[in-house]
């Protein structure tokens, strides 16, 4: 199928899968009474600890609030710094201002858009507290250099799991390599729960530190031990998040088998690099990045004007205006930021979307490179 032969429906980046089973669940939870507060968060929190193989997981509201509540939880506030890649969503930063701390930007390492260890060692200093790696599109961060190299400084490592649901580094699960770390459930995850966030960790203190920051504070009925806030997941996110659960090595597997495939169809490709996956680790696919080498703008736009949601993620945090006054400046980050470009990847693509974006892709390539001849002999 040529993309001239298919009809115009646009392939966007985000569709969830979905089915009976959810809305058995949801349903149980209506008829149960008990719409927040309950068994079914509990048994999400267990199964996702399971899953990820760690001790304790706290279900929150959003995986931003979940950040915070880590920070606010191991005491970081003003006067403490958390070093952050800078290729990232914002909250991962936005976060640790929000609890009084200073975002110290890193940079990433340009094959896998993960967190530069060497970087981050020249940005340790006294006032740092934690090192929040990201394991970015769901491809595990280096996390025996970060693991070290936070134990060596006498910082915490946290990791902002938000993309990485079952993700592994060398076989075992992302989410249980630092103090804590979050998974977000928002739309364009591999499993979600419309809106939630999630910790995981194996300090049963912090746990109940960030149970009491979610619940006002509370310790008994109307008695508000410590400030906390209503930071709670539904009870019929958290039983949507149970069935979500059980789909989510089945959804893995589908988006490896179409990585393999796009490799196959555009492994040769010049003008392109796919994504690389480092040694040890098992990519989860949230986002298919890929770099274009020339004029990323112009096969985005190209992509974009065939129907295909093609983006950059992400902007740099650290070129937001909110962060300006910080005035950092990252070569690596700002350089990868011209050539990103993520493609549909959810679980659903049909084998004709595939092609149809691999094709675009391809398209997108030489069309922009006859622009560059084009421009090159109008210059002579
Ligand atoms: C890397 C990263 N960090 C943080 C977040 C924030 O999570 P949420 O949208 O659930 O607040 C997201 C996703 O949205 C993310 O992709």
């Amino acid at each position: 199928m040529s993309l001239n032969d298919r009809n115009e429906r646009p392939i966007g980046l985000a569709r969830y899968e979905w089915g009976e089973e959810e809305i058995a669940a949801i349903r149980e939870v209506l008829a149960s009474g008990t719409l927040t507060g309950g068994p079914q968060t509990a048994r999400f929190e267990s199964a996702f600890a399971q899953r990820h193989h760690v001790e304790h997981a706290v279900a929150l509201a959003n995986g931003t609030v979940a950040l915070t509540a880590i920070y606010l939880a191991l005491g970081i506030g003003p006067g403490d710094e958390v070093i952050v890649p800078s290729m990232t969503f914002v909250s991962s930063a936005t976060s640790i201002v929000h609890c009084g701390a200073t975002p110290i930007f890193a940079e990433v390492d340009p094959v896998t858009f993960n967190l530069d260890p060497v970087d981050v060692g020249r940005r340790i200093s006294k006032r740092t507290k934690a090192i929040l790696l990201v394991h970015y599109g769901g491809q595990p961060a280096d996390l025996e250099a970060l693991v070290a190299m936070a134990a060596d400084a006498g910082v915490w490592l946290l990791e902002d799991a938000a993309e990485a649901h079952g993700a592994s580094f060398n076989g075992r699960p992302v989410g249980g390599f630092g103090k804590a770390a979050m998974f977000s459930f928002t739309p364009t995850k591999n499993i979600t729960t419309g809106e939630g966030g999630i910790v995981t960790t194996d300090d049963a203190v912090l746990a109940d530190r960030i149970r009491l920051l979610r619940n006002h504070g509370q310790v008994a009925p109307y008695q508000h031990a410590s400030l906390g806030f209503n930071w709670r997941m539904t009870e019929m996110q958290a039983a949507m998040g149970v069935v979500q659960l059980g789909r989510l090595d089945a959804i893995l597997a589908r988006k490896r088998r179409n990585a393999e495939w796009m490799r196959s169809r555009l492994g040769d490709q010049h003008g392109i690099t796919l994504p690389r996956v480092a040694p040890g680790r098992d990519h989860t696919y949230m986002l298919y990045t890929v770099l274009v080498h020339q004029n990323r703008d112009a096969v985005m736009g190209h992509l974009q004007r065939l129907g295909i949601e093609a983006r950059l993620y992400f902007p740099p945090a650290h070129l937001q205006p909110i962060f300006h006054e910080l005035k950092v400046s990252l070569p690596v980050t700002e350089m990868l930021a011209t050539q990103m470009m993520s493609v549909p990847f959810h679980s659903l693509l049909t084998a004709e979307e595939l092609e149809v974006i691999s094709q675009a892709i391809s398209s997108g390539i030489k069309s922009s490179a006859h622009q560059n001849l084009a421009h090159d002999s109008v210059q002579a």
